[in-house]
């Protein structure tokens, strides 16, 4: 199977607006001729600008259950499916969601043609997501989010717990990891574990050359 890398770009400075769509590009000149799905989760607002300026897929980073109607300020899934968005994340530790909400986001983001990587933060969580069928579920302990230690060292066992008990719940389910993964071998430990991929913020958009360590990070894909 393909792998998968999406960044998350956060709330982050440089990864909004016209400074996004300027990183955006150099990412997507980076993840040329890896064989590795690369996407971008933005701001809701920011879909429409980024899909209208690069190639790679876009998610959203936040979608809600909401029908079309009256739910002002909703993120509406049909309105980010026509806005060019390929996928959604669905909950995180910064974004929570109670698991009625993360199931019917899944059903709705699913009826309007969008992927879904439902983001947890612990193997229970993980697999209570996973029962709700998303194409990912992308495990992140809390506490290292955003940090200098990759989850492939300080908590090995947590994803390779978690890529079983998902496989074992819904064996169609796939399974990424982040928090504080930063370098090729932080992404060939996720593989050996038995991640599809990464979900990955900080080591790139934070970095002083996120298209070198973009592909740096796709280079752990490489066997
Ligand atoms: O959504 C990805 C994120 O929470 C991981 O962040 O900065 O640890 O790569 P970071």
């Amino acid at each position: 199977m393909m792998g998968v890398a999406i960044v998350n770009l956060k709330t982050y400075p440089g990864g909004f607006g016209s400074r996004g769509v300027e990183l955006a590009k150099e990412l997507e000149s980076a993840a040329a001729g890896h064989d590795v799905t690369v996407a971008l989760a933005v701001q809701a607002v920011d879909v429409r600008l980024f899909s209208e300026a690069v190639s790679l897929p876009v998610f959203a980073q936040h979608i809600d259950s909401a029908t079309a109607g009256g739910n002002t300020g909703a993120v509406l899934p049909e309105a980010l499916a026509e806005a060019g968005a390929s996928g959604t994340l669905i909950n995180h530790s910064e974004r929570r969601l109670a698991l009625a909400e993360i199931e019917a986001a899944v059903r709705r983001a699913r009826e309007c043609g969008l992927h879904t990587v439902v983001c947890s933060n612990n193997e229970a969580t993980s697999a209570a997501a996973a029962i709700a069928g998303p194409d990912y579920v992308a495990m992140e302990p809390p506490e290292l989010i955003g940090g200098n230690v990759s989850v492939t060292n300080a908590s090995p066992d947590v994803i390779s717990r978690t890529v079983a008990l998902v496989r074992r719940t819904a064996p169609a389910v796939g399974v990424l990891c982040g928090a504080g993964v930063k370098s090729r071998a932080d992404v060939a430990r996720a593989i050996e574990l038995g991640a599809e991929g990464i979900l990955v913020a900080s080591g790139i958009v934070l970095a002083a050359d996120p298209a070198a360590a973009m592909a740096d990070m796709l280079s752990g894909f490489e066997r």
